[in-house]
């Protein structure tokens, strides 16, 4: 759908609940600018950067290009989306001003791939780094009953605070994560010495042998992991979401956490149907 009709859908559909501008604007660039996310992000910068430089980087360039972060973070609905827009601006200048220090450019290369290779794209293209709630988890286990020994994932497993939970809420299971960025994967081994840690892209992974996977990603990945989960997990495992639901799928449970984030769980067996039917959409909440 283009910017065009999706504005018009927004406002139209947005109108009678008497919703501000912001709401409007977000509602119609959100499935836009969270689809090139994080494109999104690096033409905020831009942007940012040509304010400035169209105030001859004075202070009131400064001033413009740090106003206008806020401005396009406002766009985004998420908070850590929100705070890497709009710090984008504060931390360029402050890059600019050190480096008129006298560091040789290579410096300012050697840190960009140095964090490439610490944390490759592939690992915040999907979800950048954000842990779980130690005791997120806790009400999981009254609703998903598994055997002492049960093998859980958590897919994309950050430093390992994910895992941490899952150790409180199933003391006995084998725990597993896999994790794309090298440091967080090394922070996660020394977090969960229990757990069997791999490094690597989370899609490339089987999880035929598995009776939960556990993922905190982001909304615009829910329909694929959900498909991946779906075609992969057997009758009986589970897929469970910290945060953000499967789209049109009805869930099992939707659980409070006692923190801002809802925790989402769904049946593979049901999800599997729900995804070749397309019934789920009119059962869920
Ligand atoms: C929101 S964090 C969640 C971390 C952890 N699961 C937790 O709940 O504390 C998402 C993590 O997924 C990782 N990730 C994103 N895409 C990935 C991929 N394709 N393969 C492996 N890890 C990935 C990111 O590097 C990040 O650490």
């Amino acid at each position: 759908m283009g910017i065009a009709s999706r504005w018009h859908r927004a406002t139209r559909i947005q109108a009678n609940t008497g919703q501000p501008v912001l709401r409007r604007l977000r509602a119609c660039l959100g499935a836009h600018t969270a689809w090139h996310w994080p494109a999104a992000a690096a033409l905020s910068w831009v942007a940012c950067w040509a304010l400035w430089q169209c105030f001859d980087r004075g202070a009131a360039g400064a001033a413009a290009a740090c106003v206008g972060g806020v401005l396009l973070a406002a766009l985004h609905r998420q908070r850590w989306r929100q705070l890497m827009v709009a710090l984008g601006a504060p931390a360029m200048l402050l890059l600019n001003a050190s480096a008129s220090a006298a560091w040789p450019a290579w410096v300012w290369l050697l840190a960009l791939l140095l964090l490439l290779v610490l944390y490759p794209l592939q690992g915040w293209r999907d979800a950048p780094w954000y842990p779980t709630p130690l005791h997120a988890l806790q009400a999981l286990p009254s609703v998903v009953r598994l055997p002492a020994a049960a093998k859980i994932l958590d897919a994309g497993c950050g430093a390992g605070h994910g895992l941490a939970a899952l150790r409180l809420a199933y003391p006995q299971a084998q725990l597993q994560g896999i994790e794309a960025s090298h440091l967080l994967g090394l922070l996660a081994r020394l977090r969960c010495p229990g757990a069997k840690l791999h490094r690597g892209d989370l899609w490339e992974q089987s999880w035929s042998e598995l009776d939960m996977v556990y993922v905190f990603q982001r909304p615009e990945s829910m329909a694929p992991l959900a498909h991946k989960a779906a075609v992969e997990l057997a009758d009986g495992a589970w897929f469970v979401s910290l945060d953000f639901p499967v789209p049109g799928v009805a869930h099992h449970a939707k659980l409070d956490t006692g923190t801002r984030h809802a925790l989402w769980v769904y049946r593979a067996d049901l999800l599997r149907q729900s995804l070749k039917t397309g019934a789920g959409a009119s059962i869920r909440e």
